[in-house]
């Protein structure tokens, strides 16, 4: 598949784009600057010189692929969909937006009492299928290829479908994936990551993880 990674230069995207490129995808690394774009994905190439990454700006990568991926910061979500706009009509957009107040990142509600996915949702409206998934999923160790996650991915959207596509690209970038149920339970899994950080902190280790057990 052909994913878009917007905001694809931060640690997050890039390393996921890593990882599916790694699996066979076509990754392009989206950017408020092209440039900026085509530099992370010629730094990935480096790491994976057989990958087929390229760079662009996030507007061009939407347009390109099939499927569009979320890391840009929770307060550059709705600004960066709303550039993105009719370009996401019709497709897939998983967004690993996890909404954290700095520093440290400590427990943070939204005023709308709804998960960043579903405002995710709002945002693009009903011609968009949103699936919420990586938001407990440090970038610490996505870049290393042989370090293997310990932990799961959960998956929250409204459509079987969708978390189908979305539960695949999970086990393409090495992790479990399980099915969390509807979009509106991101607020659990994006309220885990303040949770998640407290214990890399107090722990003083950088990978805490999750795992769901008697599946
Ligand atoms: N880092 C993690 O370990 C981790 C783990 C789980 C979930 N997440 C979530 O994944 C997302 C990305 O995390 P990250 O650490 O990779 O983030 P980041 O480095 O802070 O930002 C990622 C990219 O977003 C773009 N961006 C930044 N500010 C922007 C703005 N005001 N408007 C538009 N674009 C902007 C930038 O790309 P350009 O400058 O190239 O446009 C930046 O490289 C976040 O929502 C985070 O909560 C992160």
């Amino acid at each position: 598949m052909v994913l878009a990674i917007l905001g694809g230069t931060g640690p997050e995207g890039s390393g996921l784009g890593l990882r599916w490129a790694a699996a066979g995808h076509r990754v392009i690394i989206g950017s408020r600057q092209a440039e900026k774009g085509m530099r992370v994905a010629s730094e990935l190439k480096e790491l994976l010189p057989e990958g087929n990454i390229s760079g662009s700006d996030n507007l061009s990568a939407v347009k390109a692929a099939d499927i569009a991926v979320l890391t840009v910061p929770y307060s550059a979500q709705e600004g960066t969909l709303k550039h993105v706009g009719l370009a996401l009509s019709g497709k897939l957009l998983v967004t690993v937006v996890a909404p954290t107040s700095t520093p440290k990142s400590r427990a943070w509600r939204l005023p709308s009492g709804k998960s960043a996915a579903e405002e995710a949702q709002e945002t693009v409206g009903q011609d968009v299928r949103v699936v919420a998934a990586f938001q407990n999923i440090g970038a610490h160790n996505l870049k290393d290829l042989e370090y293997e996650m310990d932990c799961d991915v959960l998956v929250c959207g409204n459509n079987r479908e969708d978390k189908k596509i979305v539960l695949d690209l999970c086990s393409d970038a090495g992790f479990r994936g399980v099915n969390c149920g509807a979009l509106q339970n991101a607020t659990v899994a994006e309220g885990l990551v303040s949770l998640l950080i407290a214990v890399n902190i107090i722990y003083k280790i950088k990978d805490a993880g999750i795992r769901i057990t008697g599946i």
